[in-house]
């Protein structure tokens, strides 16, 4: 119980007794009791051995994600499906796709703020929600209008609210909370909205079928160009089941990191002042390549994603053969995590963890391992580039273009947002020039 309820307050508190290494009694998928690791070096050992012959990542461990994603997509496909899935993927999220995300952040954004109304109480996490799923929704299908796209927007943000709060998380957490119990269950009213994004979904799949337009980039497009080497493309399911993992996984992580980013610069004038200097030293305010260059900015972004990362651990491994770990004998079957949120907190990486300090990460460089927001080995995040240009081109562009303040009067901690950490409390902010 305190796992689902206070995360946070559940590794502190082991690490605290065992260290950086122990066994959690918590089952997650196929595993009834993973090992959460919190030693950059084990970490390091675990995801660059996670091939298969000394650890592997099978995806079948997610079937709780099943229901919603689907089993044909990156999270839950394993071993050589996996493997041949992840280049079909990268592409679209790297070299000059992202130049051209670059712009389209830009102008979301831009677009978005100009219906920010002045002085009214603004729910920061529903500001940035907006922007994070409509720039995903256009990464995804590429530049769209109508109905079909209104719907999936409404529908998609419901099942997040449904499942992100402490109570709701409880439906991916006990999976038989997702059966259909009647009318009145979560588990129906979960299933009728999976239904309904469902029918859009094949509704548009089938449309590109009978129109092909070999001009168009966007991830839909390429998937369905894409081929494995026998010739074979995807089928409906896998197509569909791929979007709506990089639909959700897309947005929510990256709008729960913009929510704190906004939190620590409105909270700590020095911050917001040193940002701002160094947003005056820009040519051009509407390329949005100028705000990749801010060293401070990349700081912020990076202590943000530290403090309070919105992932809390990576997905597990499962150990193949015996072998030693921080001094444990790991027999073939225990089931291995990277704890990112406690690696974060670790005094002797970062003096003072629980203080913002974007100084740190001008200061020393950090290995893969030390700072790994994103996870690591064979199941790195695939969206890390594009989620680090959003925090910064979000983040410049909102800073440049409005004067704003905070209205939370009180420190705000992180607790628990479905499968991931967020902030406790709602929030706010005024929008003042
Ligand atoms: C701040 C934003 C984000 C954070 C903190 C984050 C974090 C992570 C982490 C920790 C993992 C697991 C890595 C591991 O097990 O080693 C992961 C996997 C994944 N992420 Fe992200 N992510 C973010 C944004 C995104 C975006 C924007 C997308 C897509 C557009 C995305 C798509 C995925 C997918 C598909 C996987 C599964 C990869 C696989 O199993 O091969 N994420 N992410």
């Amino acid at each position: 119980m305190q796992w689902v309820l206070d995360p946070v307050g559940y590794m502190h508190a082991h690490h605290r007794r065992y260290g950086d290494i122990f066994q959690t009694g918590l089952s997650w998928g196929s595993s009834n009791a993973f090992v959460m690791v919190s030693d950059p070096k084990a970490v390091q050992y675990l995801l660059t051995h996670d091939t298969g012959s000394e650890f592997s990542a099978p995806g079948e461990v997610n079937e709780r994600l099943a229901p919603f994603f689907g089993r044909q997509n990156l999270m839950l496909l394993s071993g050589a499906d996996h493997q041949r899935r992840r280049p079909l993927i990268m592409p679209a999220f790297h070299g000059d796709r992202l130049h051209v995300y670059g712009q389209l952040i830009h102008k979301i954004c831009s677009t978005a703020i100009a219906q920010w109304p002045l002085h009214q109480p603004l729910n920061v996490r529903s500001l940035m929600a907006d922007i994070t799923q409509e720039i995903i929704l256009q990464v995804v299908f590429g530049p769209h209008q109508g109905e079909r796209y209104a719907q999936l927007a409404q529908l998609i943000r419901i099942i997040l609210e449904r499942t992100s709060a402490p109570s709701a998380a409880a439906i991916i957490l006990f999976p038989w909370l997702q059966n259909d119990f009647g009318p009145w269950s979560p588990g129906h009213r979960l299933l009728q909205v999976i239904a309904k994004i469902d029918k859009l979904v094949f509704a548009e799949i089938q449309e590109r079928r009978a129109n092909p337009d070999p001009e168009r980039t966007d991830i839909l497009s390429l998937l369905m160009m894409a081929q494995d080497e026998d010739g074979k493309g995807l089928s409906d399911q896998a197509l569909r089941d791929e979007l709506l993992t990089l639909l959700v996984a897309g947005h929510d992580t990256t709008a729960t990191t913009l929510t704190w980013a906004m939190y620590w610069i409105y909270s700590l004038p020095h911050v917001q002042q040193h940002l701002l200097k160094a947003l005056e030293t820009i040519s051009d305010a509407t390329n949005p390549a100028e705000y990749l260059k801010l060293p401070y900015l990349t700081a912020v972004c990076n202590e943000t994603l530290r403090i309070y990362p919105a992932t809390i651990s990576t997905f597990l491994r499962r150990v193949e053969v015996p072998l030693e770990l921080c001094g444990y004998l790991l027999e073939p079957g225990l089931w291995v995590t990277g704890c990112i949120y406690l690696i974060h907190q670790r005094k002797d990486l970062y003096p003072q963890p629980d203080q913002f300090k974007p100084e740190r990460f001008l200061e020393k460089p950090f290995s893969p391992y030390e700072f790994m927001p994103f996870g690591g080995g064979v199941r790195r995040c695939v969206g890390a580039a594009l989620a680090q240009y959003e925090l910064k081109i979000i983040l410049g562009t909102i800073l440049t273009q409005v004067r704003l303040v905070l209205l939370n009067k009180h420190p705000v901690y992180p607790g628990r947002r479905a499968v991931n950490l967020g902030p406790q409390k709602t929030i706010r902010v005024q929008r003042i020039a």
